[in-house]
């Protein structure tokens, strides 16, 4: 693998922002890997399940969740093993069924800018599919005989489905209190992220001070960009984001942006929220008034300064890690996570 470019000045100072391919230069050769496992482990005998398997892998993703524990796995720069690769393609398969279930849930046709699994086969196959792919991982998973990485993969597995219900439970609920918007984001979302991180120290030879830095870098990590997503949903559109935008609140969940305003209570802008709600979609509110009023009262702001601060938590769990390549990555992953777009 190589280190080249490790103690490259030019690298350590060049401007932060920088593409994903970018960030995850270091571990080009890794993610190769992974994309090759990944097609390995998705591949079955069953016409169906290799045909929806070879469309998942297709439509691409950011590999943002793997990417985080293969950096993760390099922080004390040991090589990387198969074994290492594996457990990326495991959580990327968790993460995978989530999505598949989740677009289920939330009636999403579109995904990564396609038809989503649900749209082209159908809720009852979209349904075995996810189960599918949460068996394949665990089995996988289990095949590396490791306790304590099936427990961090077992915990944040259930809790994902948690937030899930949790926040069915709160479907149109104009008054849903910001204490519960954060769990139910940390179980859907910042549990995967802190557990990419964590079984990335784990194989990488973390101290137990380290691990639980990693851990925790995930959390804040993963908070921020599900903070974001819930932003993007208002701001950008279904073609830059490749999934459904404006969704959240058709379906009736109200995200960081929508709580901070209705917090405000000024009546008629609770009136909007509830003209949305009421009717599912943005008929006789537009999506563009509502995004206007969040604007304006400087609710979209607040919550892009949430995530940041999200971020900053983040990288300041990597200080008790000595400095690299992989480190810095991780570093500005949190950053990009904050601006990116899609
Ligand atoms: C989407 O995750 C689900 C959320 C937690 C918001 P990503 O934005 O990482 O999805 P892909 O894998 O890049 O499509
Ligand atoms: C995140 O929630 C989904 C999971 C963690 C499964 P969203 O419903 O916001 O995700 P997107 O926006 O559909 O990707
Ligand atoms: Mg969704
Ligand atoms: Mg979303």
């Amino acid at each position: 693998m190589t280190e080249q470019g490790a103690n490259n000045p030019e690298r350590a100072t060049r401007a932060k922002t920088s593409s994903a391919a970018e960030l995850f230069a270091p571990i080009r050769e890794e993610l190769a890997a992974f994309e090759q496992e990944f097609v390995r482990q998705i591949a079955s005998e069953i016409p169906l399940i290799a045909e929806i398997g070879r469309y998942v892998k297709d439509g691409g993703g950011k590999r943002i969740r793997p990417a985080v524990l293969l950096l993760s796995a390099k922080l004390w720069r040991r090589p990387v093993t198969p074994s290492t690769i594996r457990l990326a393609v495991v959580v990327e398969f968790i993460h995978t069924a989530t999505l598949v279930h989740d677009d289920i849930i939330d009636g999403a046709e579109m995904r990564r800018g396609r038809p989503s699994v649900n749209a082209r086969w159908g809720n009852q196959i979209t349904v075995l599919m996810g189960d599918w792919l949460y068996m394949r991982a665990f089995e996988m998973a289990l095949a590396e005989r490791s306790f304590e990485i099936l427990d961090v993969l077992t915990q944040i597995t259930r809790k994902m489905t948690e937030g899930e219900l949790i926040q069915l439970g709160h479907i149109g609920d104009l008054f849903i209190t910001r204490e519960r918007y954060f769990e139910i984001l940390q179980r859907k979302t910042a549990y995967l992220f802190s557990a990419c991180a964590e079984i990335g120290g784990i194989l990488g030879g973390a101290s137990p001070l380290e691990q639980h830095a990693l851990r925790e870098y995930g959390m804040h990590l993963g908070t921020a960009f599900q903070l974001i997503d819930d932003v993007l949903d208002f701001v950008a559109d279904d073609e830059s984001l490749g999934k459904p935008a404006g969704n959240d609140l058709r379906e009736g969940k109200l995200t960081l942006p929508v709580i901070l305003l209705v917090e405000r209570g000024e009546p008629k802008h609770l009136e909007m929220v509830r003209a949305v709600l009421a009717d599912g979609d943005y008929q006789r509110v537009t999506r563009q008034e509502l995004v206007a009023v969040l604007e304006a009262e400087g609710c979209l702001e607040r919550a892009r300064e949430e995530a940041r601060a999200y971020a900053h938590r983040a990288s300041a769990c990597l200080r008790v890690v000595a400095p690299s390549p992989y480190r810095d990555a991780l570093d500005r992953i949190a950053e990009f996570t904050v601006e990116r777009t899609r």
